[in-house]
């Protein structure tokens, strides 16, 4: 193979819940130089079961390759690695971070990077942890479209559906959308279905026939039967969704305008003791919790 057929490498920082099967999609598909993370124990274990080169520090992060991704859970996070990462960096390189933050945070990593001739795409993503597996994400890509351009086959590898949709942030703005939305339907999905229980209705067989009608949504297919088994594996954590709304609420405030969802979901998971670290379907067991405080009142 000689250098122009190499597919063009990244590194990886960050291989949570998220991360870590999009750092494995990477590899699979001959883009990934290799990875790291903040505990290494956790580094180590990735590194084994994929067979993948693990980075010791950032400064090997940032030699590795000439595109460093980031998927890690918050603005603060982003911001601290841009500045670890930044003396390691040379200009030409490319920053693309994957973490979902405020439109606002993507712009001042910009800033920071570009101050050092790096360039800085802001690229959250849809799809939960299967769509990370699987490469089938939704990218939310913001920054200048010639990077877009140079990173196409990486995004490609990861996503089945890149959307360019502006500028520095925008990415992020759209992601912003996305939550809220997940919001809602998170509210409805688990609300209806404790409705479906209290009905005495087969949840499987129901689930099965609303998936195929006017209800149907990726999130009723991939979380309503883990709510009917009442078993809530972890693919996206209470806590970064609730992140999520408040950057949405940051962001309706500038407007001057609250957001009816954003605050009913946070008030609802602030609700719920102890599940901050659960995914977000355990919103289900509020919603039980009304019915059954129904029968037994
Ligand atoms: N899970 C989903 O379905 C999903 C879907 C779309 C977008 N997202 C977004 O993707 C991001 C990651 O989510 P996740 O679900 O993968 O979270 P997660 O499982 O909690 O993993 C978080 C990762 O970030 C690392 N990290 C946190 N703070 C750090 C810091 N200051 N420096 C270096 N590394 C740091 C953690 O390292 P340690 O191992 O050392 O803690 C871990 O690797 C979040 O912004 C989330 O909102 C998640």
């Amino acid at each position: 193979m000689t250098q122009l057929d190499t597919p063009i490498q990244a590194s990886f920082i960050g291989l949570g819940a998220m991360g870590g099967p999009m750092a494995a999609t990477l590899a699979r598909s001959g883009h990934l130089a290799g990875a790291w993370n903040r505990s290494s124990g956790r580094a180590e274990a990735w590194g084994r079961t994929h067979g993948t080169r693990v980075f010791a520090t950032l400064a090997e992060v940032a030699c590795a390759a000439p595109v460093v991704f980031l998927c890690v859970s918050r603005d603060a996070d982003v911001l601290e690695l841009v500045g670890s990462l930044l003396p390691h960096l040379v200009p030409g390189q490319i920053v693309i971070d994957c973490s979902t933050t405020a439109p606002q945070t993507a712009r001042t990593a910009a800033l920071r990077l570009r101050s050092a001739g790096v360039a800085f795409l802001d690229c959250p993503v849809s799809g939960g942890t299967e769509g990370a597996a699987a490469g089938t994400l939704t990218l939310f890509v913001g920054g200048d479209p010639a990077t877009v351009e140079r990173v196409r086959p990486l995004l490609a590898s990861l996503g089945s559906r890149i959307t360019h949709l502006g500028p520095t942030g925008q990415g992020q703005a759209a992601k912003a959308v996305n939550q809220l939305m997940l919001a809602g339907i998170n509210q409805a999905v688990s609300e209806a279905l404790a409705f479906a229980v209290a009905e005495k209705l087969p949840l499987p067989e129901l689930i099965d026939a609303l998936s195929h009608g006017a209800a149907a949504s990726w999130f009723l297919a991939h979380r309503g039967p883990r709510m009917a088994e009442r078993h809530y594996p972890l693919g996206f954590k209470m806590a970064l969704h609730a992140k999520d709304l408040r950057i949405c609420r940051d962001m309706a405030a500038q407007h001057g305008v609250q957001l009816p969802l954003a605050e009913m979901t946070l008030h609802h998971y602030d609700r719920l003791p102890g599940c901050a670290e659960q995914d977000l379907a355990a919103l289900f067991e509020l919603k039980r919790a009304l019915f059954e405080k129904k029968s037994t009142g």
